[in-house]
């Protein structure tokens, strides 16, 4: 398959040559360009809404972990789009948006992607790379992902069935992976064809019912998903390290969220890679001497979609009015969201985890409606009060959430565009998350339009 010329995609090919000493070595600029945006619950915080309102401040946008777990909803005006894997950038023209080696791409997914984007109006065009070291998700991933995901014995952790564990399970073991790059060599079909034998009879083996894996159609289909692919793919890690030294502005975003980061999250309950701030350079590439800002992203209550153990969750009809004014059902999977109160000791957790600057607090405009709003300050375990997050989700289960209850403040404020002039009942809302997380809001959003959102303090923009 012909390369379609990928390696010629480096920075000088995008912004023009890079200023370099005379021993070649470019010259660092000493401004610190790199900002991330992490979600601090278990996902759909409104990230995607987030990054596409800050892309204009900057050159690149970047994605580094997860792939099509994610589902990104961005509202531009009368319009919607659905990102998985394509970052949010994309939206704003002239922005290049960068797939790392973090991040586990489905092919027949982003070319979807790619082209729902086309219909609307969005020519990806040479504004996306993908990285060659990106691991591929192939159909026995997803395969093992239906049997596996039963396997944990008890509460199944409820996964979006996207092969996303069994790809970063086989990158990690690495004799059965497959990297975007590998596609393009001319091993590729007996590679295929190797994996396929053992899968076959590993998937034989525990108990799966999908149709046995045919190598040479496997073969046949991911040739042609590399044909369309090719002109994306290139080292991007040379790219962001040419780009970063060079003074470029980056803009990270997070898929899923802190509390389902596969070391620091609710484990087992939780995806397969760094989802919380810790992930950024591992999956990028990019060291965190160039990162200076982290910006993390919270509902103004919390959901979590799959299984495992959520201490405000309410199983009742407050959580159901909460999932019907914030329409709580999943981008990807299109599961109805668990919904319950905002969590102040997991969200101080992982603030401090991802080591946060600033707090967005979105879906302000759903707590609007309810005649009064409950925090979580703290946690009983067996008898004793607590304000850390438990290692265990065993003992995360045991957790009875200790709550402040305020006043609602029942207006509709999905038209106020300064936070000074949101409801008191709002204000001292804020005032409350930002003294319990120890983190100041700094951006508040009441509504999915980009206007809909209202900055104070360092992100005041200008
Ligand atoms: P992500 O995965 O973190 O990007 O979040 P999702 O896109 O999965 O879920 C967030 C949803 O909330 C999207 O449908 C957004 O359009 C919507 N949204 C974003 N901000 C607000 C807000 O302040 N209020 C309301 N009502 N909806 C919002
Ligand atoms: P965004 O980027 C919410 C959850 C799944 C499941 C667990 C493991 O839109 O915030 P996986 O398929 O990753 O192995 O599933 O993680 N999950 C998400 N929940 N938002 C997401 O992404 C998620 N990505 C994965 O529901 O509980
Ligand atoms: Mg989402």
């Amino acid at each position: 398959m012909s390369l379609n010329g990928w390696a010629d995609r480096t920075y000088d090919s995008v912004f023009g040559p890079i200023r370099r000493n005379r021993l070649g070595v470019s010259r660092w600029r000493s401004i610190v360009p790199g900002t991330c945006v992490i979600g601090l619950q278990w996902g759909d915080e409104a990230k995607g809404k987030l990054v596409d309102l800050l892309t204009s401040r900057f050159e690149i946008v970047v994605r580094y972990q997860g792939g099509a777990n994610a589902g990104h909803t961005v509202v531009v005006g009368d319009k919607t789009y659905k990102l998985h894997h394509i970052p949010s950038g994309i939206l704003t023209p002239g922005v290049m948006n960068v797939v790392t080696p973090g991040v586990v791409i489905n092919p027949p997914t982003l070319l979807k992607e790619i082209d729902s984007l086309a219909a609307q109006g969005i020519d990806v065009g040479s504004n996306l790379m993908l990285s060659d070291r990106a691991h591929v998700v192939f159909p026995w991933h997803i395969a093992e992902d239906k049997v596996m995901d039963q396997a944990t014995g008890g509460e199944s952790i409820g996964t979006t069935l996207r092969g996303i564990g069994p790809c970063y399970r086989d990158k990690v073991g690495r004799a059965h992976a497959i990297r975007l790059g590998d596609m393009f060599r001319p091993d590729f079909r007996t590679r295929v064809e190797h994996i396929a034998r053992a899968k076959n009879r590993l998937l034989t083996g525990i108990g799966s019912q999908s149709e046995a894996l045919d190598a040479a159609a496997i073969v046949a289909e991911y040739t042609a998903y590399g044909e369309r692919l090719a002109r994306y793919v290139t080292d991007t890690t040379h790219f962001l390290l040419d780009a970063v030294e060079a003074g470029k502005r980056l803009l990270f975003e997070g898929a899923q969220g802190s509390l389902l980061d596969i070391d620091h999250g609710t484990f087992p309950y939780v995806t397969s890679s760094n989802a919380s701030g810790v992930g950024v350079s591992g999956g990028s590439g990019v060291p965190g001497r160039w990162i200076n800002k982290v910006i993390g992203v919270a509902k103004a209550y919390s959901t979590r979609v799959g299984g495992g153990p959520f201490p405000t969750e309410l199983d009742n009809d407050i959580g159901q009015k909460i999932r019907d004014l914030g329409r709580e059902y999943g981008t990807t999977t299109g599961r109805p969201r668990r919904c319950g109160w905002f969590d102040a000791v997991a969200v101080r957790y992982t603030a401090r985890l991802s080591g946060i600057d600033c707090i967005s607090l979105m879906m302000m405009d759903v707590l609007s409606q309810l005649s009064e709003v409950r925090i979580c300050v703290a946690y009983e375990l067996d008898g004793r009060r607590t304000d850390r997050f438990p290692s265990h989700v065993d003992d995360l289960r045991r957790c009875q959430p200790v709550y402040e209850t305020m006043p609602g403040w029942q207006a509709d404020v999905t038209k106020v565009r300064r936070i000074e002039d949101l409801p008191v009942g709002a204000r001292r809302y804020l005032d409350r998350v930002t003294q319990l997380v120890g983190k100041p809001v700094e951006i508040v959003s009441v509504g999915p339009d980009r206007a809909q959102t209202m900055f104070a303090g360092s992100m005041q923009q200008g």
